[in-house]
């Protein structure tokens, strides 16, 4: 049996514009055997001597000090693929929104609101919706750059819409190799898939070798209609390269579940609040899977997926 206490800093502290150290999980999780989150930015001096281990409910782990748990030995477990699923629909609904006339045209509907009968509607928007007309995904060239959990299954969910698929990934291990279908094709470089591809993924964990890999080096490589999704993380994208290359006709259009100042407002950009892993089912399936992985760990000492 454990004791569970929850904690939530938003609805602790207020919406308020809080510094991040001004904020600790020190009050609540002092007497804790484990710490179980999801979006909280972790500091050293959250980590009191009575924890054992530590589960992030989600793939990354960028948000906990692994340096610091790696020399107190206190394992942090993840739940990798958990959320796959969740990810892989916000990339198709980013493509689509990029390919198709799908903001604009609602944009447009909204503005004639109270101003025509639905006659005079229907009659005004057969005339107008050439306007929005935009182009479909089958026949394009996705490529996808990381093919761990979530990267396969774009991979997969491309060939079925009819996309042909380029893959890269700097670290695939051999079992991931081989759970890729074969219509997959592997390049053997980054600049590779980026100077092919219609759409370019990118599905990278935050590491030192790929904190701002993509950068303007590399979207060089890129051109004015290509289309670059990231639903990974902000640290692997350079934004000011971004803006480079949107201004200069090396890249087409910019879609990002993590927002900055810099690329907000932009009609060449769309940005989401990193909602990729916001569904019912991730959540519940991230929080299972790293529940069990603490209890196995705290119950039985086995250390699984840490
Ligand atoms: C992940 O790392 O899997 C996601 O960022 C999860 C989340 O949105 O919290």
């Amino acid at each position: 049996m454990f004791k569970v206490r929850t904690y939530n800093q938003i609805s602790k502290k207020g919406l308020e514009r809080l510094p991040v150290d001004s904020y600790s999980l020190q009050d609540d999780c002092d007497q804790a055997d484990a710490i179980l989150l999801r979006s909280y930015k972790m500091q050293e001096k959250d980590i009191s001597p009575t924890v054992r281990a530590i589960a992030r409910a989600g793939a990354g782990v960028n948000n906990i000090p692994l340096d610091v748990c790696t020399t107190k030995g206190i394992p942090v477990f993840n739940a990798p693929g958990a959320n796959a699923n969740a990810v892989k629909e916000l990339v198709l609904a980013g493509m689509l929104l990029s390919s198709r006339g799908i903001l604009s045209g609602i944009d447009y509907v909204n503005s004639l609101q109270g101003q025509y009968s639905d006659a005079e509607l229907s009659t005004l928007l057969e005339a107008e919706k050439k306007r929005f007309k935009g182009g479909e995904l089958a026949g394009r060239t996705l490529g996808v750059v990381g093919l761990g959990a979530i990267g396969s299954r774009i991979a997969d969910m491309a060939l079925s819409l009819g996309m042909k698929v380029l893959g890269y990934d700097p670290a695939l291990s051999v079992e991931a190799a081989w759970r890729l279908p074969s219509s997959v094709e592997r390049m053997d470089s980054m600049a590779a898939v980026m100077s092919h591809a219609d759409f370019i993924t990118l599905h990278l964990p935050v590491l030192e070798s790929t904190i701002n890999i993509i950068n303007s080096d590399i979207l060089a490589s890129c051109n004015a209609s290509t289309v670059l999704l990231n639903f990974s993380r902000e640290q692997i994208v350079d934004t000011s390269a971004i803006v480079e290359s949107l201004e200069s006709g090396n890249l087409g259009k910019y879609i990002s579940d993590f927002p900055s100042s810099k690329l907000m407002g932009r009609k060449d950009c769309i940005l989401m609040p990193h909602i990729g892993a916001s569904t019912d089912e991730a959540e519940d399936n991230c929080a299972v899977m790293v529940a069990e992985q603490l209890r196995d760990f705290l119950e039985n000492g086995n250390i699984t997926n840490a």
